[in-house]
């Protein structure tokens, strides 16, 4: 049995996620997941919220609410969401726990000793009103370029040219409109990257396999030079993991907080040891720490490709410069961008459809196999209304669903229900168990390989050919010269409703379990033998007719749904 850790980007804390951030990293990574389990190996997958940094800070006080109130109840929302999308998390973490506090501190400490870490000076706007450093975020002014008056200190969202907060006309801090703003001497801690570059490119070159998208990315980092700057890792900023602590070798860092991006991925390690302080395991270390089992371990990270020069090379950079047997990732997933409807979703400005939304008006399966079998992988891709309703009404309701209502339908109106006897199988059923043989082999090596567009594509096949099967063999046809033939066909039809069922969780985990629960079976094993998968159903056990599992989108709800969701979240 082998064992699978497998992490998903966390999502930032402020606000329900889109379908989009949805596809690009915890649907993916949840599809890996479900299908490993299948396949009988162990599974951790791991996620959690990225609670830190000026979104959340500014978020919580939008909604009038304490950071910390905020996030807690923000936290549950997720949590709630992603458990009625299906997303099958052995935990489902924060960043703001105990458990991310006093690793991502021990890390520092580490990286520090190792002279990776080093503290340097700089001058930073200090708002005397305020009693505090101001982040670049909470600095406004005009704009020089183009005379905006509400430019923020890191950038101008009018004329997008990035800006230091030095350069604004009039700055004023955003949290009290004080304009007696002061430039002062501060510290800073920096992880030096650059002094890892080398290490690091070495590790990259090495990897066998990997996704294009991950790798190009990557290098291109790596050579721009850019990404292996060396990187200001605290800030100024309440909310968030002190940089000053009990047994912090350096001092005078009061009021300053690690860096989101320096936490965020150290969380994929707490969290493991908040799945351990939950009581859903005890041995955290086996899946971690590379001395104590973890070197067995394969690593999956699935992210949306803005994420992945953080994963490539600064969380990498923490791992390997803390020198301490921290388990690497093996394998790194990344995806491009879902488009909506002509242009772009976006969370900021509302736009396209967000997670709750999407579960208000459809199933989650829906929405499920409908990404999925659309993912952006080999480029960016465009979720339609028309396309929606295309592949839902035709590969779930009429391929999937049109099978399972029929044979079940037609068995219990001339059989009974419960798996009739019938004859053997002949040369037509053997015909399709050879189809299923080799298409179910192909399905599981782009699982494997996570290509997931290409295993929909397998599945949808290994659908389509039940379904032609049972045109050809048309048992309403053959149950008037032959009932035993007849019989035959249907109890084939039955247990490929069973095969199915266990084919299609990973995708459709919801319509999977109705019907298995309608094939009145619990054993969900994964087929080896096609032959004998097809004959787990023996004659006589007992099945229901499920309800209609899938439903078609009518015209008038996709001409509904799209004026619905054209204008912008408020
Ligand atoms: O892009 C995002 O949504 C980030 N919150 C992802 C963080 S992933 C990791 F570093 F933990
Ligand atoms: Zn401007």
């Amino acid at each position: 049995m082998a064992r699978i850790l497998i992490t998903s980007a966390i999502p930032y804390i402020n606000g329900i996620k889109h379908l989009g951030n949805l596809v690009g990293s915890q649907l993916p990574a949840d599809l890996f997941a479900r299908y490993q389990r299948g396949r009988g190996n162990e599974v951790m997958y791991l996620c959690a919220t990225d609670e830190h940094g000026t979104p959340a800070e500014l978020a919580a006080a939008k909604a009038g609410k304490p950071v910390a109130e905020y996030c807690a109840e923000m936290h549950g929302v997720q949590a709630d969401i992603a458990t009625r999308f299906g997303l099958s998390f052995d935990h489902f973490g924060r960043s703001s726990s105990p458990q991310n506090h006093k690793l991502t501190q021990h890390l520092a400490v580490k990286l520090f000793e190792n002279g990776l870490i080093e503290e340097r000076a700089e001058t930073q706007m200090y708002s005397p009103t305020d009693g505090r450093f101001l982040p670049d975020r909470y600095i406004e002014g005009t704009c020089p370029n183009c005379g905006y008056e509400s430019a923020r200190g890191d950038q101008c969202d009018n004329c997008t040219k990035q800006l230091d907060p030095i350069d604004l006309i009039n700055p004023r801090s955003t949290v009290s409109g004080a304009t007696d703003l002061e430039m002062r001497e501060t510290k800073h801690l920096y992880l030096l990257q650059s002094k890892m570059k080398d290490q690091l490119e070495e590790w990259i070159d090495t990897r066998e396999g990997w996704p294009l998208l991950t790798t190009s990315i990557a290098k291109k980092w790596l050579t721009d030079g850019d990404g292996l700057q060396d990187r200001g890792i605290t800030r100024d900023l309440n909310w968030g993991i002190p940089v000053q602590f009990d047994g912090a070798p350096w001092s005078g860092m009061d009021g300053k907080v690690f860096y989101v991006w320096f936490d965020a991925p150290i969380e994929y390690i707490a969290c493991a040891l908040e799945w351990v302080e939950a009581g859903k395991g005890t041995d955290w270390e086996r899946w971690w720490c590379t001395d104590k089992g973890a070197s067995d371990v394969t690593y999956v990270q699935f992210m949306g490709k803005d994420n992945v020069p953080f994963h490539t090379l600064s969380f990498p950079a923490t791992i390997l410069g803390s020198e301490e047997p921290w388990k690497l990732v093996d394998f790194i997933k990344s995806f491009n961008y879902l488009n909506y409807d002509g242009g772009q979703f976006s969370t900021s400005r509302g736009r396209g459809v967000f997670m709750d939304q999407a579960l208000e008006i459809l199933p989650a399966d829906y929405w499920r196999w409908w990404l999925l079998s659309h993912a952006p992988e080999s480029s960016d891709s465009e979720f339609t209304w028309d396309n929606f309703q295309a592949s839902v009404n035709k590969d779930l309701a009429d391929v999937l669903g049109n099978f399972v209502s029929r044979v079940t339908k037609f068995c219990r109106s001339k059989f009974s229900e419960a798996v009739p006897q019938g004859g053997a199988y002949g040369a037509q059923e053997q015909a399709v168990i050879d189809e299923l043989s080799t298409r179910i082999r192909a399905y599981e090596a782009h699982m494997e390989a996570m290509e997931v567009r290409k295993a929909a594509q397998e599945l949808r096949a290994i659908w389509v050919a039940g379904n032609e099967y049972l045109q050809s063999a048309a048992p309403w046809a053959t149950f008037k010269e032959d009932p035993v033939q007849a019989a035959a066909q249907v109890r084939l039809g039955l247990n490929l409703i069973r095969l199915y069922a266990v084919l299609s969780a990973p995708f459709i985990p919801f319509a999977s379990a109705q019907m298995l629960t309608a094939m009145g079976v619990e054993d969900a094993q994964w087929p080896g033998d096609v032959a004998e998968a097809l004959s787990a159903l023996p004659a006589s056990h007992a099945f229901t007719v499920p309800d209609n599992l899938f439903r078609k989108i009518t015209d008038d709800e996709r001409e509904d749904w799209q004026a619905r969701f054209a204008g912008v979240r408020t």
